[in-house]
């Protein structure tokens, strides 16, 4: 029976299958345009490969999309079938289960399987990756920093694809909030690979984080050279670059890179769509004219409005759609997520408990109701979390909390939340002018104006 690189049984008898089964995990760990080729290459070796089912199971479900959702459970009936004659690994068996969890919707029993994997396994890179994806979605950084120490131990530089496995580790760190730790494995990651975009990625957030908005620019700068062979999350990564434009003010950049990189295809993908609908809802908070934008996110979102697979990127369709005044799309939308938050799957519980709150207060937001979108949110500021994504990505809520709450004349409010943000963020430029704002709508002339003073400064470099 043929192992991989990392010494994995493979219920194959073709070493073709194999080898092409191995370049497409590592071009999936990689981001590569080519990872489907590699799949495809696996088939033509060996077209009932256990585990190359299960995978391309796997991979229609990270699409999001409902049209793939039925060929996920296509791949895992031809995996069973092809288990049932030729048998299978323990592994591999429990990676089954994983995809029939996925399946049902049940993402949480899915990463349960990935880490028992994990367990005995510590070098099953794609158990690793989907449990780091799904972590991400589900529980959050300290989960995804948990599930890596779990692993860490059976790495070293001599084992193949060890930058890969930093990468994880860098940006489930940044995650957890140890920036230092985060920081020195991703770029360790990069000197190893300098393609690795994930783990470039995972630099970008801690300096997005840490509010170093020029070192982030120079950081990106160098590494986009490197991109011409990564699929979309290329443009996540540009999209990484506008965030720190942004931050500086530099508001023709962002729209320059919006055009030019990160929107520059309207692609359907959801990742493409958040990066999309939250830079535009950000600028429009600065004041900055982006002019029809909206139109064509709306068109995307209205064709998704009903998926109700992943709320993360549910609460963007619907920005778009509120932006755009897309009334009768809005409500259908609404219903569905609400239809859909009352099943079993994992997605339903993170829509019951924060994706329609969110979904309902961007709506008031739209209509001008800064009043209910903040008691709809307020109560929501520490639990977002559950929503999935990024620090970096979930802050559009925080800044939508913000402005509510200043919309709506609440002033002591605003200043206690601007007061959290500017400590939290102490490099923002934005958040001590909006906290600016809020000190003197209480009458506290003098701290309005140092906190104005702590912009300039910052934007002067
Ligand atoms: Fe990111």
């Amino acid at each position: 029976m043929p192992a991989d690189l990392h010494g994995l049984e493979l219920t194959t008898d073709s070493d073709d299958a194999a080898a092409a089964y191995g370049d497409c995990v590592r071009a999936y760990l990689g981001f590569k345009l080519d990872t489907g080729e590699h799949l495809k290459r696996t088939f033509a070796a060996d077209g009932e490969m256990p585990m190359a089912l299960i995978t391309r199971g796997y991979f229609f479900h990270l699409f999001c999309l409902p049209g793939l959702e039925a060929k996920a459970v296509q791949s895992r009936e031809q995996a069973e079938a092809a288990i049932a004659q030729r048998g299978a690994t323990k592994r591999e068996k429990w990676h089954l289960a994983a995809l029939a969890a996925w399946n049902r919707g049940d993402m949480a029993a899915a990463t349960d399987q990935w880490e028992r994997i994990l367990l005995e396994y510590p070098r099953d890179v794609l158990a690793l990756r989907l449990s780091h994806y799904s972590h991400f979605y589900l529980h959050g950084g300290a989960a995804m920093r948990q599930s890596v120490g779990r692993i860490m131990h059976a790495w070293d530089e001599g084992v193949p694809d060890y930058g890969y496995v930093l990468g994880v580790c860098a940006f489930a760190n940044e995650e957890a909030g140890d920036y230092a730790a985060a920081e020195a494995a991703g770029r360790r990651a990069v000197e190893i690979n300098p393609g690795d975009i994930w783990a470039t990625h995972a630099v970008a957030h801690v300096l997005e984080m840490q509010g170093r908005q020029r070192e982030g620019i120079d950081w990106l700068d160098g590494l986009c050279g490197e991109w011409g062979d990564i699929n979309n999350f290329r443009f996540h990564t540009w999209w990484h670059k506008a965030m720190y434009h942004l931050e500086l003010g530099q508001h023709d950049a962002v729209l320059a890179l919006y055009d030019g990189e990160y929107r520059a295809e309207p692609t359907e993908d959801y990742l493409d769509v958040t990066n999309a609908t939250a830079m535009l809802w950000r600028l429009e908070y600065l004041g900055v004219d982006i002019g029809e934008r909206w139109r064509e996110l709306a068109d995307v979102a209205e064709r998704h409005s009903q998926d109700a697979i992943l709320a993360f990127a549910d609460a963007h369709y619907m920005m778009a759609l509120a932006k755009d005044g897309r009334d009768a799309a809005a409500a259908q939308m609404l219903a569905a997520l609400e239809q859909a938050s009352t099943g079993q799957g994992s997605q339903a519980k993170v829509l019951a408990e924060v994706g329609l709150p969110v979904c309902r207060a961007t709506l008031a937001l739209a209509k001008g109701d800064d009043g209910s979108a903040a008691d709809l949110l307020l109560p929501l500021r520490d639990r977002i979390w559950r929503l999935g994504g990024s620090h970096a990505q979930r802050d559009v809520w925080a800044q939508m909390l913000c402005r509510s709450v200043m919309g709506a004349g609440r002033n002591q409010e605003a200043r206690a939340l601007l007061a959290q943000r500017t400590a939290e963020k102490p490099n923002s430029p934005i958040s001590w002018r909006w906290y600016a704002e809020a000190l003197a709508a209480c009458g506290d002339g003098a701290a309005a104006a140092e906190a104005r003073g702590r912009a300039d400064q910052l934007l002067s470099g």
